[in-house]
């Protein structure tokens, strides 16, 4: 019997024993267990899968440590797959093997030198592109990302960002309406008329929650946050990520969604 296609494909990629030597921007080292983080990263697969994803490996990459932060290294549109030239130059070589798992679900574009551009820079409302002004993502990056996709419509806005790594560890949507945010981070007005929930001040990298369609997977590190989100009426998927985030990473990076064309 033929089984029924899910409504998205998730991308991913395995924890790389090299993690351990991540990319560092705003955090100090502390020892990373890799072996732990796989076992969290695989709850995380899970979650995905529960949330309606086809869940699919890229070629793993021991060699590049910040290789399962895959959200990086591609931007995703129903009509378009733009890959980008990841900010940190030690993460570009992570981008061929998305490439080759790119290929044939989308026609392929790509940012180009000098411009850098990291998906983590990156949520899409609607026909909304918010895009970070961060370490990361240059203008030139921005000017590319808006060219690549005005054909379809999209009207890409740079947001500027300070204090944190990426756009998405200040904000990030909950819905077509409403993006969960970190004031102190991100100014809110950049995302009006949408309305914002400001994360607990305790717990200022809660802003990162991924959606799949209706469904959202969290982070178990910030109660505060999700009874805040709760007391909205969302319900939410939890995730321990505490291994991920300590290089940095959340749960919008681990994964790529697509969703499945008919
Ligand atoms: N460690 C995640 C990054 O810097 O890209």
């Amino acid at each position: 019997m033929e089984r029924m296609p899910t409504p998205f494909l998730a991308l991913t990629r395995d924890v790389a024993p090299s993690m351990v030597d991540c990319e560092l921007t705003h955090l100090a080292r502390t020892p990373i267990d890799v072996a732990r983080a796989r076992i969290q990263h695989a709850g995380y697969e899970r979650l995905l899968a529960a949330l309606g994803c086809t869940v699919r490996r890229v070629d793993s990459a021991p060699s590049y440590p910040d290789s399962v932060f895959i959200e990086d290294t591609a931007v995703v549109f129903d009509e378009i797959a733009i890959l980008t030239r990841p900010g940190a130059a030690s993460r570009r070589g992570e981008v061929p093997a998305v490439e080759a798992a790119l290929a044939g679900l989308r026609p392929i574009a790509r940012i180009s030198d000098p411009a850098t551009l990291d998906g983590g820079d990156v949520f899409v409302v609607g026909r909304r592109v918010f895009v970070g002004r961060t370490g990361r993502t240059n203008a030139e990056g921005i000017a590319q990302l808006e060219e690549l996709l005005a054909p379809y419509g999209y009207l890409v806005e740079g947001v500027t960002v300070t204090g944190c790594l990426h756009l998405k560890s200040a904000a990030t949507a909950l819905d077509e309406a409403t993006v969960l945010c970190n004031p102190a981070w991100v100014d809110p007005a950049a995302f009006a008329p949408l309305r914002t929930i400001a994360v607990h001040p305790d717990e200022p990298m809660g802003a990162n929650i991924l959606r799949i369609g209706t469904g959202l997977l969290y982070d178990e590190a910030y109660p505060r946050t999700r009874s805040r989100l709760e007391d909205h009426g969302y319900a939410m998927q939890l995730v321990d990520a505490s291994e991920l985030a300590k290089a940095e990473g959340a749960v919008t990076c681990c994964s790529l969604i697509l969703r499945t064309l008919a």
